[in-house]
């Protein structure tokens, strides 16, 4: 099994999701060859509870990745993060050992940086990447480069021993981990055992990157030179499977993390096609997601599936492909795909938007009703920060926290994919769409128990300091005194 989580390209990103310059020719051809989702989302529009999710399979709610320091903040794991992914959480990679599986993460694991978060102590086998975003070059004084790892062991640090030019943006991290990626591969061929490598890279998020190769390549910038270079690689990752003779049983998945980061564009950030704003909002370009299904000889190749899915189903899906049922002390929210990947069923399950500890909306067949609208404060829109830059939907991407629990603003996704034109409240349509939708919500409302809300506390003591193995590198920073705080997310 290959999970592809690439961070924060868009719905409109792929040249077969309608990207005008077509610079993806090995995705759209894995996407002929397998099956295109249309409806498929990630848990939260932000990096690491989408990833919680994932290997999870349950809403970043229950997994405990949010913050309860305000009212439906988006929460990460920066580099003074205290928590990361609870010891009581069942990752996919732990559960997949019982039926023999060793287990990759190449790339971003962003679940928490302390040792006790660390991936090998979560069901992974092996590790090559970083436990944090790639930003930086920092002074090692205020703050330390982020390391990476090899495995248990950092084996440098970004900007030191990992170059990435923000001049030029150059970086060979891609096509390091792509090395990784197919060596992981043969290996596990030679050896014949089953694997599940989670392919988490990053060339996509701001500070963008792109080998000496790709620099130049894109007609949309720096921003496209990334995303061709990913493209190139999961080309040749495809082929390697093919090339072993294991591609008929392997089950391959490529999606993101989060919508396209507007903010950033067009130099750094994707596109979301036609939908409303983009990363860290809950409309629809910042929680659908591009997703593709591959596994030559069982999906029928050129399919196309409206089944409305989601990152957390990746975790139920992998379980069933390896035979194994999900863990049934917990509420699972991930659900098995294999029926609508290999029969073309529709399976009925509703789609819910939150940020931090907010439902802000769901989605029930083509209706999507919000119970809450923001995009972000006019305090942070006043200074630049947009997350919907060009896009004013009156009453819709409001600037202020909009409760709309009683009166919910309902969209059709059909008809209305780009969410501008709001049902009227009087309408039979509007009516019978939220008799539907309330007990949906209620229900959801009255079994969810939230998890102990592990992104409330930052410090500057846990930062990246000595990670494990810098004492070989003479790589130990001294940490400053332990200052605990409340973290502030501001959107
Ligand atoms: C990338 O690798 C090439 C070939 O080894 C090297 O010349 C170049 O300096 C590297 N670039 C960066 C930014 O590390
Ligand atoms: C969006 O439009 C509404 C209605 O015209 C207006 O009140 C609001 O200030 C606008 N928002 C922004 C960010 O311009």
């Amino acid at each position: 099994m290959c999970a592809c989580h690439v961070l924060m390209m868009g719905w409109g990103d792929l040249g077969v999701f309608g990207e005008p310059s077509k610079e993806t020719p090995n995705l759209d051809q894995m996407a002929s060859e397998g099956m295109l989702f249309l409806d498929f989302y990630t848990a939260n529009p932000l990096c690491s509870p989408s990833r919680a999710a994932l290997l999870t399979g349950r809403l970043p709610v229950r997994n405990g990745f949010y913050t309860t320091n305000a009212h439906a903040r988006n929460a990460y794991t920066p580099q003074d993060i205290v928590g990361g992914i609870p010891d009581s959480e069942l990752l996919l990679p732990e559960l997949l050992k019982k039926a023999g599986y060793i287990s990759k993460i190449i790339g971003k694991w962003h679940l928490g940086h302390r040792p006790q978060f660390h991936p090998l102590n979560h069901g992974f086998d092996e590790w090559f990447g970083s436990p944090n975003c790639h930003f930086g070059p920092f002074d090692n004084r205020a703050l330390p480069n982020i390391p990476l790892y090899r495995d248990w062991e950092m084996i440098g640090r970004y900007y030191e021993d990992f170059k990435i030019d923000l001049k030029t943006g150059e970086a060979n991290l891609t096509q390091i981990y792509l090395q990784e990626a197919l060596d992981f591969i043969s290996k596990q061929q030679a050896s014949q055992q089953p694997f599940f490598l989670y392919w988490a890279i990053d060339a996509t998020h701001a500070p963008v990157y792109a080998s000496k190769q790709f620099l130049g390549s894109s007609q949309r910038g720096l921003y496209g030179d990334a995303v061709r270079e990913i493209d190139d690689s999961i080309g040749k990752i495809l082929k390697h499977l093919q090339k072993l003779g294991i591609s008929e049983n392997t089950f391959v998945f490529f999606t993101s993390d989060n919508g396209a980061a507007l903010i950033s564009a067009p130099e750094q950030g994707g596109s979301n096609g036609r939908f409303l704003c983009g990363k860290q909002t809950t409309f629809e370009g910042g929680m659908r997601e591009p997703a593709i299904a591959w596994w030559p000889g069982h999906i029928p190749a050129g399919g196309v599936s409206h089944q409305l899915g989601n990152v957390m189903d990746l975790f139920t899906t992998s379980l069933s492909l390896a035979g194994l049922q999900p863990p049934s002390d917990r509420q699972i929210d991930g659900i098995n795909l294999l029926p609508a990947i290999l029969q073309g069923k529709l399976i009925d399950r509703p789609i819910f938007y939150y940020r931090g500890n907010e439902m802000m909306a769901v989605r029930v067949g083509l209706y999507k009703a919000h119970y809450w609208t923001w995009s972000n404060s006019w305090e942070e829109y006043s200074k630049g920060i947009d997350f919907c830059p060009g896009q004013n939907v009156s009453g819709v991407t409001t600037h202020t926290q909009e409760e709309h629990t009683t009166l919910p603003l309902v969209f059709h996704l059909g008809r209305d994919p780009g969410e501008k034109y709001p049902l009227s409240f009087a309408s039979n349509e509007y009516q019978r769409a939220m008799e539907q939708i309330s007990v949906i919500v209620q229900q959801h409302k009255v079994t969810m128990v939230p998890g102990e809300p592990q992104l409330n506390v930052c410090d500057k003591a846990v930062m990246n300091w000595s990670p494990p193995g810098c004492e070989k590198l003479g790589k130990c920073l001294k940490p400053p005194k332990s200052d605990p705080k409340k973290c502030f997310w501001p959107h």
